[in-house]
Order: C-alpha cells, then sequence, then structure tokens
C-alpha cells in the first residue's frame, strides 16, 4: 500500500475504535455506582428488608439519597456502608441501632406513614 493510503486507514481505524468506545460507555455505564434494588440488613433482631428503590425513586416514596446517606458529597458520589462508622455499640458515632431506629421509625413516624411496629421491619 501506499504510505498515504497506509495512513488513512490507520486514522479510519482510530476513529472506529473511538466511536465504538464512546458507545460502548454509554451502553454500560460504570455499575459500581449503581443502587441495590433491596438491601437486606442482618441483625441479631430479625433481618430488616429495605426497599432501596421504592423509598429512592420519585415515583416511589422519593426520599433524597442524602437523606439516609447523610456523609455523601452530591448524588453522583459512591456511598459508604453505614456499619464503617455506626458499629454495633457505637463509640465516637451514634450506634447502628439507634442511627436506622431513628431515621427509619422517625420518618415513618413522622409521615404517619410506613411500619412503626417492631414486626413491621424486623423479619422473625
Ligand atoms: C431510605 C434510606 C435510603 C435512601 C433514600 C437511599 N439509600 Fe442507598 N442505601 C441505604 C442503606 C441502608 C444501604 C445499605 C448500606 C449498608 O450496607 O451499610 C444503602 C446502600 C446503597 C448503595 C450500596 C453501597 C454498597 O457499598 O454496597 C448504593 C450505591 C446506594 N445506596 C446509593 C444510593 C443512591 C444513589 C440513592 C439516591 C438515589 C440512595 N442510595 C438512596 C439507604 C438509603
Ligand atoms: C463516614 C461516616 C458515616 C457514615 C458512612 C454514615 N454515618 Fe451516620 N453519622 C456519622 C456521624 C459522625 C454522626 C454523628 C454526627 C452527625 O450527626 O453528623 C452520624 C449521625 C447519624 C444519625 C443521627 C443520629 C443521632 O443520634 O443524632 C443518623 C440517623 C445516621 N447517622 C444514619 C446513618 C445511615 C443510615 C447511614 C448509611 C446509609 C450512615 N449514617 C452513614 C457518621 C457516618
Ligand atoms: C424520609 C422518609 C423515610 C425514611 C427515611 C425511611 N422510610 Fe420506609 N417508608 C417510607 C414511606 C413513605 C413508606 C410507604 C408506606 C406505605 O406506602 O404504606 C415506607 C415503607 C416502608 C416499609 C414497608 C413497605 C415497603 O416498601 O417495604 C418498610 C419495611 C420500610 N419502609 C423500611 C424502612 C427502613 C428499614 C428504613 C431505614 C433504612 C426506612 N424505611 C426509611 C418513608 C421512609
Ligand atoms: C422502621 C423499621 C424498624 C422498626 C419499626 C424497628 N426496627 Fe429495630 N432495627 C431496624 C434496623 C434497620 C436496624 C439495624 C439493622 C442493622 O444493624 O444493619 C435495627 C436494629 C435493631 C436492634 C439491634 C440488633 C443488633 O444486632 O444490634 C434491635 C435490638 C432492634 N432493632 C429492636 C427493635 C424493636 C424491639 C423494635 C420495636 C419496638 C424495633 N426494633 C423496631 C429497623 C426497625
Amino acid at each position: 500500500m501506499e504510505p498515504r493510503k497506509e495512513r488513512l486507514l490507520a486514522y479510519v481505524i482510530v476513529i472506529v475504535l473511538f466511536l465504538v468506545g464512546v458507545v460502548s460507555y454509554a451502553a454500560y455505564p460504570d455499575r459500581k455506582h449503581e443502587q441495590p434494588p433491596r438491601v437486606m440488613l442482618k441483625n441479631t433482631a430479625g433481618s430488616v428488608l429495605l426497599d432501596h428503590k421504592q423509598h429512592s425513586i420519585s415515583s416511589g416514596y422519593a426520599v433524597p439519597c442524602m437523606d439516609c446517606h447523610h456523609e455523601m458529597d452530591d448524588e453522583k458520589s459512591r456511598p459508604q456502608s453505614c456499619n464503617e462508622c455506626h458499629t454495633a455499640e457505637g463509640e465516637d458515632t451514634p450506634k447502628r441501632s439507634d442511627a436506622f431506629h431513628q431515621l427509619c421509625k422517625g420518618c415513618h413516624e413522622d409521615g404517619g406513614i410506613g411500619p412503626v411496629e417492631c414486626a413491621g421491619c424486623h423479619m422473625m
């Protein structure tokens, strides 16, 4: 092949690969930031199933991310697990059960909607 044609071919290949990259990136976004549809919170009083999707989507209960993930800088950042700071005993931070009861039960009580009885959340 002529050098000019070779170079043209190389450019074409680079452009095609670039477009493939763009399309793949758009079609398969970083899945690490994806929210779990449901979260099973295991504990000694009986596991609690949080319908994460239903609580956060606007057609559901529309609770803003940062109302629960209070340590997030913005909605795009990756939240840390509550357990990383709220331990079972709780030393510097409120202990896990207190934090969860305040958050979860608190909103259900204030809104007059959602379970407030132990068995409404804890599956025995
Ligand atoms: C009603 C409270 C609540 C709302 C609202 C909420 N989350 Fe969560 N989310 C949780 C809890 C609880 C967990 C489990 C955390 C744990 O395991 O310690 C969790 C887990 C996650 C995880 C998985 C974290 C991991 O490391 O496994 C991601 C990602 C996440 N949430 C993102 C979001 C985003 C984004 C929004 C808003 C669109 C949102 N959450 C709204 C309570 C909530
Ligand atoms: C990076 C550490 C960190 C993470 C992660 C974290 N918290 Fe906290 N949380 C704290 C600290 C520190 C406090 C006490 C100071 C404050 O109110 O900000 C607190 C306070 C709270 C309170 C208020 C409790 C009270 O007695 O005033 C609630 C409720 C709460 N956290 C729930 C959660 C939930 C639910 C998650 C996970 C979705 C979570 N936190 C993740 C550090 C964290
Ligand atoms: C800011 C408000 C708010 C917070 C915070 C919140 N909830 Fe809810 N929750 C609701 C609403 C609204 C409903 C809908 C009740 C209905 O439609 O009957 C609900 C319903 C529920 C239900 C029963 C129906 C379902 O969707 O499963 C469970 C279980 C539940 N919440 C668990 C939790 C847990 C666990 C947490 C804490 C990690 C939590 N909620 C935090 C508002 C909240
Ligand atoms: C709105 C939901 C909700 C209601 C109502 C609720 N809890 Fe909880 N509870 C939770 C969540 C969420 C946790 C923390 C789970 C975790 O550690 O990941 C928890 C934790 C606990 C723990 C700590 C267990 C451990 O292993 O550290 C005890 C004990 C407990 N709850 C008892 C009760 C009792 C008793 C009632 C009724 C008076 C009650 N809960 C009502 C959601 C609820």
